[in-house]
């Protein structure tokens, strides 16, 4: 009879191959994707939701910052009010742009591969970034625009009151938690405190999109996310 510790070792492979097929290597596992388990959470109430459409229509008219000058238009988030999950970026590229919806370019079909192997549906969650609006040729924000952006994301934090926030990248990370200095690599795997929240930063989906081989920051990546499951009681 299989031990109990040989059922933990399997069930963690399994969780990580599905990972790798879920973001797209294909060679080692042949299974269907996880299906998508419902987010358990009492839905938003009429009050907060009116606030999550004004936040909304505030940053769809917004020109606080040089920035509205160069968008298609803005993208101010979407997802559940009521949910655990957010996922926070850096600010729109230009398929975002475009849409008027975050991640949704190639990077944005890798996060949601990744939310999948989570066994999270993408509309279950939040996903925001730092800045609304298209920086130009994709640069990173600005000191004063991530100034003048951010009440906008703290209006919507405060709204979904999510368990744990998952900071994707350094422009992200460094926002909610400026004081934790080093590299992606020596501040991720854990979880740090935040207004009641727990955030956990990870490597943004570009950055595994531009070291595609890279199989150690993947494994770093779905380590984190793994984390992120325990805590939401998802594994
Ligand atoms: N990169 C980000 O940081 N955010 C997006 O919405 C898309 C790409």
């Amino acid at each position: 009879m299989p031990s109990r510790k040989a059922d933990r070792v399997l069930a963690g492979l399994e969780t990580h191959l599905r990972f790798l097929k879920e973001i797209g290597v294909e060679d080692v596992f042949k299974a269907p994707p996880p299906p998508a388990r419902p987010v358990r959470t009492k839905p938003a109430g009429p009050e907060t939701e009116a606030a999550m459409t004004a936040v909304r229509e505030e940053i769809l008219a917004c020109r606080k910052c040089g920035l509205a000058a160069g968008r298609t238009q803005s993208v101010p988030g979407e997802g559940r009010t009521s949910t655990p999950l957010m996922f926070v970026g850096e600010g729109p590229g230009r398929d975002e742009d475009q849409q008027g919806r975050p991640f949704v370019g190639r990077a944005g079909q890798l996060l949601t591969k990744i939310i999948a192997a989570m066994t999270f549906d993408r509309g279950d969650v939040f996903i925001a970034n730092i800045v609304k609006c298209r920086p130009p040729d994709n640069r990173v924000p600005q000191r004063a625009e991530v100034e003048s952006c951010t009440p906008y994301l703290l209006r919507q934090i405060a709204l979904i009151n999510p368990r744990v926030i998952v900071t994707l990248g350094k422009t992200a990370t460094e926002f909610f938690l400026p004081e934790v200095a080093g590299n992606m690599t020596s501040i991720r795997g854990r979880f740090y405190e935040w207004n009641g929240v727990q955030i956990m930063p990870t490597f943004h989906p570009s950055y595994l999109i531009r070291n595609e081989g890279d199989k150690v920051i993947r494994k770093m990546v779905w380590d984190d996310m793994q984390k992120v499951m325990s805590l939401l009681g998802r594994k």
